[in-house]
């Protein structure tokens, strides 16, 4: 199975480039099934119910979300109806949505889970404590994608080790910028610390440069408007074994 990884797809230009390029890149990369994490997809906060039907209707398998995910009221029953939609499993129980599905591919069954970092991003639960539960969701499906979205290095690459030889891989989102560390962990988990954007490089990490600049200048509030320029798809293809294992992961990254 070979899977294509799109990281945190930033608002109209990280969609329509998404949209746009998704079927040369599915035949380039001769993928089975595409994950996309959207959750700055709508104007930077989360993401609306019709802007995971496009990515879904374009090819997307799978839409995993993150912090931002609250920031879209009307996708909250959304996300209870559409299990190709995750947001991080260790939010509340309680909360809208699952962080936990499985989806048919051409190749197989692909079970993808959605997690939080703990650090800065304050989830319900660590990730740590409850994967093992996220996982026995699956039911033995033998290729495992998990997103685990969050701030600190050392937090991901901690999640890589521990699921190493449980899971398929372990891509890390949330901070925008791609990590140079994509490599098979001995127990065959396909790993990279932050897969990095699909929007605007002519930004910060998304946003338009000047409102960042400022905020820092003056420690004011600032609104955020998503920028436009330099816009790149970036992201990660992994190769998958029969047995579920990686072989390969590698980064691709696509001027829109
Ligand atoms: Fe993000
Ligand atoms: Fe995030």
């Amino acid at each position: 199975m070979i899977i294509l990884f799109f990281s945190d797809v930033v608002g109209k230009p990280g969609r329509a480039a998404v949209i746009s390029k998704l079927p040369s890149l599915i035949g380039r990369h001769r993928a089975d099934a595409v994950v996309v994490n959207g959750e700055n997809a709508t104007d930077g906060k989360g993401i609306k119910p019709a802007h995971v039907e496009a990515l879904l209707s374009a090819g997307v398998d799978v839409v995993t979300t993150g912090n931002h995910v609250w920031k879209q009221r009307d996708a909250y029953r959304y996300l209870d109806e559409q299990p190709r939609l995750l947001r991080p499993y260790n939010f509340l129980a309680s909360n809208p949505g699952r962080g936990v599905t499985v989806v048919d591919t051409r190749a197989g069954r692909l079970g993808v889970v959605n997690l939080s970092g703990d650090l800065y991003l304050y989830p319900a639960r660590s990730p740590f404590e409850v994967v093992n539960d996220a996982l026995e969701e699956l039911h033995g499906v033998r290729n495992v994608i998990v997103d685990l979205h969050a701030e600190a290095t050392s937090e991901k690459v901690a999640m890589g080790w521990y699921l190493d030889g449980q899971v398929s891989a372990v891509v890390g989102t949330h901070t925008h910028v791609r990590t140079a560390d994509a490599h098979v962990l001995p127990g065959g988990t396909a790993y990279i610390t932050d897969a990095g954007m699909c929007g605007p490089r002519d930004s910060v990490i998304g946003v338009k440069k000047e409102l960042v600049i400022e905020r820092f200048l003056t420690q004011l509030p600032v609104r955020f408007e998503v920028a436009d320029g330099d816009v790149w798809l970036e992201g990660v293809v992994i190769e998958l074994g029969e047995d579920g294992r990686a072989l390969r992961i590698e980064p691709f990254e696509e001027p829109a």
